[in-house]
């Protein structure tokens, strides 16, 4: 069977997520490696015994002699574009981080050189892939709850992430990083393309943290079939949350409804002699050594889609819309009026 050799670009932490999976999938290879920064490709590259031939801090230059057949391009939100148009040219399948990228003109560009180039593109909406969306999607479609009517989704990440994790927070928005998700799982449960947002934002907490972006969105969402879900998107939940996620979903239909609160699950609860914490059990984790969790799922189907060449599960179509829905959202919060999403 065919082996997918995959190259990254961009080797921070959702590089590193990638690099397992490659490493881990029986058909796949991680077998290059680039960051602007190179001591940091070079880093990962030793992690996974990769020689420093196939070590680069070009993207274009790790196309060219890189022997890759598909690429995951995982710099931060605002730098998927160039990569992402220089692998449809050199003819490379390619996975995208969420977002597809951060504005319409992008986007517009990214979707040509795909259909341009005739390769393969897929944006890692790992959502889909978690248990608390895939079991109440499946109920939806078998009828279970009726039509999705209204919806309460709060997608929230404490404030580390903003002022520790991400030096780059300040050039992207709560909105790319976390809101994304919550847009695509929405359109997903509710099958359904966004009408109308109105969204009011504040800023202050973060900026005082010397983070200039804004803290927090509260949003509505009306669906063109007539649905409506509120939407909050943060980053100022308190560090001591024992998650680094806030989340919880109400998902009401015409004749039952879901709950979803994972970040409260006592579960597995650990102390040691300098913390408490719950461990993550769905996410991202190691059992056995072997790479679990549903951000390791999306990547996987990745993989097996391009082998198989079935059509992948989140489509050219809902990374675009999804990325329309969000530029409305910030054009909603900055204007204070509510804006129809320009697809
Ligand atoms: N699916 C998810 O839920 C999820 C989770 C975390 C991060 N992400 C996404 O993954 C992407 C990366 O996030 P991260 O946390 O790993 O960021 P990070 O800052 O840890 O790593 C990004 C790396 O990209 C490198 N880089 C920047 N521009 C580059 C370029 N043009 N060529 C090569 N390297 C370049 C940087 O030097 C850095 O090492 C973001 O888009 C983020 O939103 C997705």
């Amino acid at each position: 069977m065919t082996t997918i050799k995959m190259g990254i670009v961009g080797a921070g932490t959702w590089g590193e997520t990638h690099a397992f999976i490659y490493n881990d999938h029986p058909h796949a290879e991680f077998a290059a490696i680039c960051d602007l920064n190179i001591e940091r490709a070079r880093a990962l590259a030793q992690k996974f015994n990769l020689p420093e031939s196939q070590v680069f801090s070009d993207h274009k230059e790790m196309l060219a002699k890189g022997g890759i057949d598909a690429v995951a391009i995982v710099t931060p939100d605002f730098a998927h574009t160039e990569v992402a148009i220089d692998c449809a040219k050199a003819g490379k399948h390619f996975i995208i981080e969420k977002p597809l990228t951060t504005s319409r003109e992008e986007a517009n560009a990214i979707m040509d050189a795909v259909k341009k180039h005739n390769v393969r593109m897929m944006v890692d909406l790992h959502s889909r892939w978690s248990p608390l969306f895939a079991l109440p999607k499946q109920s939806i479609v078998d009828g279970e709850i009726g039509e999705p009517y209204s919806a309460y989704y709060r997608l929230n990440d404490i404030k580390w992430v903003a002022t520790d994790l991400l030096p780059w927070a300040a050039k992207s928005s709560i909105l790319w990083f976390l809101g994304y998700h919550s847009v695509d799982v929405l359109r997903w449960l509710f099958d359904d393309e966004v009408e109308r947002v109105y969204s009011v934002s504040r800023a202050g907490v973060l900026q005082e943290a010397g983070v200039d972006t804004v803290d927090v969105y509260q949003t509505i969402l009306e669906f063109r079939k007539g649905g409506i879900a509120t939407m909050e998107n943060g980053w100022i939940t308190p560090n001591t949350n024992p998650n680094v996620n806030d989340m919880k979903l109400n998902i009401t239909g015409t004749k039952g409804m879901f709950n979803i609160d994972p970040t409260h699950s006592q579960m597995l609860e650990r102390f040691t002699e300098t913390k408490a914490d719950r461990p993550d059990l769905l996410v991202r984790h190691f059992i056995h050594g072997k790479p679990k969790g549903f951000a390791y799922e999306s990547i996987r189907h990745f993989v097996d889609q391009l082998i198989s060449g079935e059509p992948f599960l989140v489509t050219m179509e809902d990374a675009y819309n999804t990325t329309m829905v969000i530029l409305a959202i910030m054009e909603s919060a900055k204007t204070r009026t509510p804006v129809r999403v320009q697809y």
